[in-house]
Order: C-alpha cells, then sequence, then structure tokens
C-alpha cells in the first residue's frame, strides 16, 4: 500500500498534514472542544511532577512535551531516555505521573520502567500508535496517535503526532487548570498542517538542496537554542539512520565550547532558526562556523527569516514551531539517503521496533 510512492517514508511524511487535521478532530466533542478523558486530567492535576519516558526519536518528541506541558500545565516536567530512567532511577517527588511516549507501544527499554513505576504504584499514561500495544494494556491510561500504521524505520509521522498530542493534552489541562482563558489549539493545529502542506509540496527545492549539501559528505552538523535545538537532536537522528552520515544535533550556543574544532572546509552546518529571542545568537553561531569553513544552511521562520535563508517555513505559534521545523529537515533525508543508493525504509543495522534491552 505504498501506492505510488516508492518508499513508505515519503508517503509517511506526506501524510502528515492530514494527521494534524484527524487528530484534531479526534480529540473533539460534540461542541467541537477538545476532550480528554477526565481521569487523565485530575490524575495530571493532582501530580507535582510529570516524568516523561522515552527512546530515540519519541524521547526527542519528549523533549518538545516538556515544553508544552510546563508552558501551558505549569507541572514541572522531566524527560528521560528510558534506558537510562531504570537503572539510575532519580529521587522521585511524592506524587509523579508518568508519561510513556512509544510509537510501537513495544520498546522494551520503555517497558521495563513501567514495570518498576508499576510497582511502586504511580500512575501512567502511554502515548501511542498501537492500541493494544504492551505499554497500553500496562500503563493506567493511553492516548492514541492516529496516526495509522508507521512501517518506515524512520520514524516521521508518529513524532510529529506525539508532539501534537501532548499540545492538545496541555491545553486541556491548562484549561482546567483555570491558566488558559480561550483555547487556541484546535486553530493553531489547523495552521500547521496547512504549514506543514506548503513544506511538503517544497520537495524539488529539498531535493536540491539535499544534493548540494549532503551527497559527498561523512560529517554533518544540526544546531539551534530551545526547541530549534530539540528539532536538531531530531533531525540529526534521522539524517544519520538512514543516511550513515555522522551527524550531530548540537545546541547552536555550545558549540564554541570544544565542537567547533570539528568545523573543516565543507563540514555542512544547518541552522535551525524559529525562535525571535534567540535568533541572533544561533546565526552569530554559524557564522562562527561558515568564518572556519562550513557550507552553512539556513531553516528559518517567516518572519525571523534574512535574504539568502535556504527554506522559510511558514509562521505558527512558536510554541508548535518543532511540528513545522522538522519537515524539510525529514525531507532532507530522505533525499539524502534515497541520492545515496539506501534502502531508505531498511536502514542496516536498524529494526521497526527495539524489544530488547
Ligand atoms: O516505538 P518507539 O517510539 O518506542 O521507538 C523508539 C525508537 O526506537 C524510535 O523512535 C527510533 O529512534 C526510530 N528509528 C527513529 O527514527
Amino acid at each position: 500500500e505504498k501506492g505510488t510512492y516508492p518508499y513508505y517514508m515519503l508517503k509517511e511524511i506526506d501524510e502528515q498534514p492530514a494527521v494534524m487535521r484527524k487528530l484534531v478532530l479526534k480529540y473533539q466533542d460534540e461542541e467541537g472542544k477538545l476532550s480528554i478523558d477526565p481521569e487523565i486530567v485530575s490524575t495530571m492535576m493532582n501530580s507535582d511532577r510529570i516524568y516523561i519516558i522515552a527512546a530515540g526519536t519519541s524521547y526527542h518528541a519528549g523533549l518538545v512535551g516538556k515544553k508544552l506541558l510546563e508552558e501551558m500545565t505549569n507541572i514541572p516536567t522531566e524527560v528521560h531516555v528510558s534506558s537510562e530512567f531504570g537503572y539510575h532511577t532519580p529521587l522521585l517527588p511524592e506524587k509523579p505521573f508518568f508519561i510513556f511516549i512509544s510509537q510501537s507501544g513495544e520498546t522494551a527499554d520503555s517497558r521495563q520502567v513501567l514495570v518498576k513505576m508499576n510497582e511502586l504504584g504511580h500512575p501512567s499514561l502511554t502515548v501511542t500508535n498501537v492500541a493494544g500495544s504492551t505499554l497500553s494494556r500496562e500503563s493506567n491510561f493511553t492516548l492514541l496517535l492516529n496516526a495509522g500504521p508507521e512501517i518506515a524505520v524512520a520514524s516521521t509521522k508518529a513524532y510529529t503526532a506525539q508532539i501534537a498530542v501532548l499540545a492538545i493534552l496541555s491545553e486541556v489541562v491548562g484549561i482546567e487548570k483555570g491558566l488558559i482563558d480561550e483555547p487556541t489549539m484546535i486553530h493553531d493545529l489547523g495552521i500547521v498542517a496547512n504549514a506543514m502542506q506548503t513544506l511538503v509540496d517544497e520537495k524539488d527545492v529539498i531535493e536540491e538542496l539535499a544534493s548540494e549539501y549532503l551527497s559527498i559528505t561523512r560529517n554533518a552538523f544540526y544546531i539551534g537554542r530551545g526547541m530549534d535545538y530539540h528539532v536538531a537532536l531530531e533531525a540529526a537522528l534521522k539524517l544519520k539512520e538512514i543516511s550513515y552520515i555522522q551527524t550531530e544535533g548540537f545546541a547552536a550556543g555550545e558549540l564554541k565550547h570544544g565542537t567547533i574544532a570539528l568545523i573543516e572546509k565543507g563540514t555542512p552546518v544547518i541552522a535551525i532558526v524559529t525562535e525571535q529571542a534567540v535568533a541572533g545568537h544561533t546565526r552569530g553561531n554559524l557564522q562562527e562556523t561558515r568564518a572556519r569553513g562550513a557550507h552553512t544552511m539556513v531553516i528559518s521562520m517567516d518572519g525571523l527569516d534574512r535574504p539568502g535563508d535556504h527554506i522559510v517555513i511558514p509562521k505558527v505559534n512558536p510554541l508548535l514551531s518543532a511540528l513545522v521545523s522538522v519537515i524539510p529537515t525529514q525531507l532532507l533525508s530522505y533525499y539524502c539517503s534515497l541520492h545515496r543508493g539506501n534502502d531508505v525504509d531498511k536502514p542496516r543495522n536498524l529494526a521497526k521496533s527495539v524489544t530488547v534491552e
């Protein structure tokens, strides 16, 4: 059922605007308001700290989710890689609430944490694409991504659906806590869907950039600050897993503290710039790499763009920028892998779900 698509990954990238629209509908009640199982909402409101536990791309969605949750619900939130958390558990508060993010719902690293937290009696929610999956069955609550099956090993539509579900959840809890008077999420996610569509329609431009920047290099960097840093981590994972280019996602300001030593003539450095407060700093950091020979590219948001930027994403609610800025990075990875003659959907050494610890 790839249809006319050469690879599932491309199909799944293209499905993202539709997934956003469908999700908003799925989480709407008869009155057209966003709604989440009240038991989930009250359990979260009753907790003193949220722990997001996940691996790989789902962990990167969690980093964005932390920002959304803290901003809209005011509940302190931590994000942890599941393979670290279970055996090196930090000191927990009295009433922690666990959110497991897992496309497959079968990741063993995440499950071992859930088993331990169940033993301790802590409440948990699984955000997953697979109804009836192990994590879903073994946690107290489930929120589904409704993204349709994701076949390509490289996760794309699950990442954006995970962030959207966390955004919806955050707004509903924020409203319930009296922190949000005028809900905007339905509208904002609609704008996001349109912005995604604009970008997936720009494949030609992005394919061209992939061949110009990534066709022969052995290494690459994505840089950004704040939300853009979180996307840089995801963009780097996506590029390395299917192109086999050694790629680092890096906090733009941290480069100069050592890693900039790796920049040579021609090293691709891609900056993501969607946040006003740090845009100038990130551009400055990019300039520092260019002065050392880097082949630089800028992905910026409309309104913060400058002449010469390579990809300008449409303006969206800054809290949701990751949903949109990630799209060109997915396409860059796809075309880079394709041009290198790799099996895009089945990269070497990897499986779709990782069921060993
Ligand atoms: O099914 P999960 O979301 O729990 O999987 C977690 C990771 O294994 C997964 O996101 C992996 O990093 C992907 N291959 C990334 O594209």
